[in-house]
């Protein structure tokens, strides 16, 4: 039984132009303690994906299971997720926007309190609760919206292009801190990105997907060989140009890729 488990998955869109296939049978999983990531052209459906997954969305076909459960089209409390813009709400307090992860759901305030502090100490945050969303930079923003998922505990988080607007350093820091944290927490990770690069330094395994109708035309089971989340040391692994180059070649010509990896 997968953590995560998506079956056959098929979304269409009536438009002006006729029925628009925007995903066409995809079926994937993810595990615990494992970092999966989806890798695939602008358009291909991995952001409908993703909210079918959260329940946001209903397919037209096919079924989502968490742990086992048939869980398709409604809302998932053991699934959390992080977008690419941050979404906090700029008139709340750091501590506030972390807490509301919980009181969405009705939980205990003053217990999620103490959960929040708690967070905000373990990513170096203490004396930035009572700040702003304004006042503090786009990588500590990104820290707060990670932290508003992990306050609820979801068994399984999905990013999507989390990291995409923050500078190389602060990039670099933010993903071995997710690294740190699957390795403490034991949670399962689903990840979207355009680059080929970070899919191959964060996974375990990477998906890849083609443009529209979104299909997957590769799976790619990565070892580096080290267990270290220090970025630079994965991406100085000596296996890891040979990742890039089998995931290029699966964006760049998904059949034979696909059969060779296979
Ligand atoms: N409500 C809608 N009606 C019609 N078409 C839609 C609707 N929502 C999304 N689409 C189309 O579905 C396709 C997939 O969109 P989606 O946002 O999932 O792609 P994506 O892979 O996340 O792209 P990106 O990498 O740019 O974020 C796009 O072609 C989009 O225009
Ligand atoms: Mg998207």
């Amino acid at each position: 039984m997968h953590t995560l488990e998506a079956r056959n998955i098929c979304k269409f869109y009536d438009t002006r132009d006729g029925v628009l296939t925007v995903l066409n049978g995809l079926c994937f999983h993810a595990d615990r303690d494992e970092f999966v990531s989806f890798v695939g052209p602008s358009g291909c459906g991995k952001s409908t994906l993703f909210n079918i997954i959260t329940g946001l969305l209903e397919p037209d076909m096919g079924s989502i299971l968490v742990d086992g459960d048939d869980r398709t089209g409604r809302s998932n409390e053991k699934v959390g997720y992080v977008l690419q813009k941050d979404l906090l709400f700029p008139w709340r307090t750091v501590l506030e926007n972390i807490v509301l992860g919980l009181e969405v759901r009705g939980g205990n305030k003053a217990e999620a309190l103490d959960k929040a502090h708690a967070l905000l100490k373990k990513y170096r945050m203490q004396g930035y609760g009572n700040k702003y969303p304004g006042s503090i930079s786009g990588g500590m923003r990104q820290r707060v919206a990670l932290m508003r998922t992990m306050i609820t505990d979801p068994e399984v988080i999905l990013m999507d292009e989390a990291y995409k607007a923050l500078d190389y350093p602060l990039k670099i820091t933010l993903e071995s801190e997710l690294l740190e944290m699957l390795r403490e927490e034991r949670k399962t990770i689903v990840f979207v990105t355009h680059d080929i690069e970070e899919a191959v330094t964060l996974s375990d395994r990477v998906y890849v997907m083609k443009a529209r109708p979104g299909e997957i035309v590769g799976e790619i089971s990565v070892d580096l060989g080290t267990d270290s989340s220090d970025i630079p040391t994965r991406r100085m692994s000596r296996h890891f140009n040979d990742y890039y180059e089998l995931i290029w070649k699966s964006i760049a010509s998904p059949v034979s890729a696909a059969e060779e990896v296979a």
